[in-house]
């Protein structure tokens, strides 16, 4: 599914470089490493402050408490994401109030938002899902209109872009997780909050710091969610090669697109769509397996040795530990069908044409075996590996 070992190869002296000379500085701790790379991933999200803390989880946390979202709110986000959404919402005692999706793009529906607007609303958290930006002028519009806070999770998303404004820059705060599977990963967790807002950046400093300034005096009630200077070292030598990893994986999204159209596979899986006004950065590459047969296809994959996997099975309105709040079953129908549909096939930058023509037609041999001239082994239809061979 991901070989971080073939990005990470190429980088190892530089990476022993910079974690020695942090070493040498013994400064584990936020740091000179972790001021750069707030100033570099600022700028790359084209946003004017960055803070970084421990995870993405720690994220979404530090920019609800920093947004005051406390025990009376409610918070509006998708049910189909992953779970540190909505579980920053309830570690505040806040309700989280679960939005549908988009079928096309399976980000949050603007529609859906406006209508669980209530007085008890205090914030939308719309996710950029799978690394494409959610309708941010929608959803503007409707935050504004009824004056709340907006927060990006923006997780999956860095680089991403919304008619040309980057994710974690169009809402009050953005956040950012910096896990071993992002985009941008870490050897470990780490996280960032980008915003425009001064008042804000300099809120979001203080409570990851245990709310404390100047040393021992706690002006807040925080967090210790530092970001360590190892993790920041690594980023910073990986935030270079970003804007390249993206264009990678936007051609092997392509590429997809291409053999599964060869593959005569184009109407029998549904392929992700990229919006109009969007540039997608293509995290996941997730295709909907319909009629039932997505946990057949997955099983086959892995007999072939080929990672898969399912984001998510259940939306968080279907979760156990969600079941206090009464959401039932068909409530958010697009989500539920998502559910059992979606299969995230291997996207990452250097996964190679051959590898990607091998993924298609093992699918194509559970779900399109008999197709004439389409079948596994065709030479039409591998026309990476032959022309690799030559
Ligand atoms: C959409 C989304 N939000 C939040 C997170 C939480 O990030 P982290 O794992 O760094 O805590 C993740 C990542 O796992 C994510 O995919």
């Amino acid at each position: 599914m991901l070989d971080l070992a073939r990005a990470h190869g190429p980088l190892l002296d530089e990476f022993t470089e910079s974690l020695v000379s942090v070493c040498r500085s013994g400064q584990f701790v936020l740091g000179p490493e972790v001021l750069k790379l707030e100033q570099s991933v600022a700028e790359y999200s084209q946003a004017k402050h960055a803070v970084g803390c421990a995870s993405g989880s720690d994220a979404l946390l530090l920019a609800l408490m920093a947004c005051g979202v406390g025990a009376a709110d409610e918070v509006i986000l998708p049910s189909f994401t992953f779970f540190a959404t909505a579980s920053a919402v309830t570690r505040l005692g806040a309700t989280p109030v679960f939005a549908d999706i988009e079928p096309a793009t399976f980000n949050v529906c603007p529609a859906s938002i406006e209508s669980l607007i209530n007085p008890a609303t205090k914030a939308i958290l719309p996710v950029h899902l799978f690394g494409q930006c959610a309708d941010m002028d929608r959803i503007g519009e409707i935050a504004a209109e009824s004056k709340l806070a907006l927060i990006e999770d923006a997780a999956q998303a860095i680089g991403a872009e919304f008619a040309g404004r980057r994710a974690g820059s169009m809402g009050q705060i953005g956040c950012f997780s910096f896990y071993p599977t992002k985009n941008l990963g870490g050897a470990g967790d780490a996280g960032m909050l980008t915003t425009n807002d001064d008042e804000l950046a300099d809120k979001l400093q203080l409570l990851r710091g245990h709310g404390m300034r100047p040393r021992y005096y706690h002006k807040e009630i925080g967090v210790n969610s530092r970001l360590d200077s190892f993790q920041a070292a690594i980023l910073n030598v990986k935030l270079p090669y970003l804007e390249r990893w993206s264009q990678m994986r936007q051609t092997n999204a392509a590429r997809y697109a291409e053999l599964f159209k060869i593959a005569g596979l184009e109407d029998v899986v549904g392929l992700p769509e990229t919006a109009p006004n969007c540039r997608h950065v293509w995290n996941q590459y997730v295709i909907r397996v319909r009629d039932g047969r997505r946990d057949a296809l997955r099983e086959h994959l892995t007999a072939a040795k080929i990672g898969s996997e399912i984001y998510y099975p259940l939306g968080l309105h279907q979760q156990e530990c969600f079941s206090y709040l009464g959401n039932s079953y068909g409530e958010l129908p697009q989500t539920e069908q998502a559910g059992g549909e979606v299969l995230a096939l291997p996207i990452f930058p250097e996964l190679t044409a051959v590898e990607q023509e091998i993924v298609v037609s093992r699918i194509a041999g559970l779900l399109k075996p008999s197709t004439d001239g389409h079948a596994i082994g065709k030479p039409k239809f591998l026309k990476y590996a032959e022309a690799a061979k030559s």
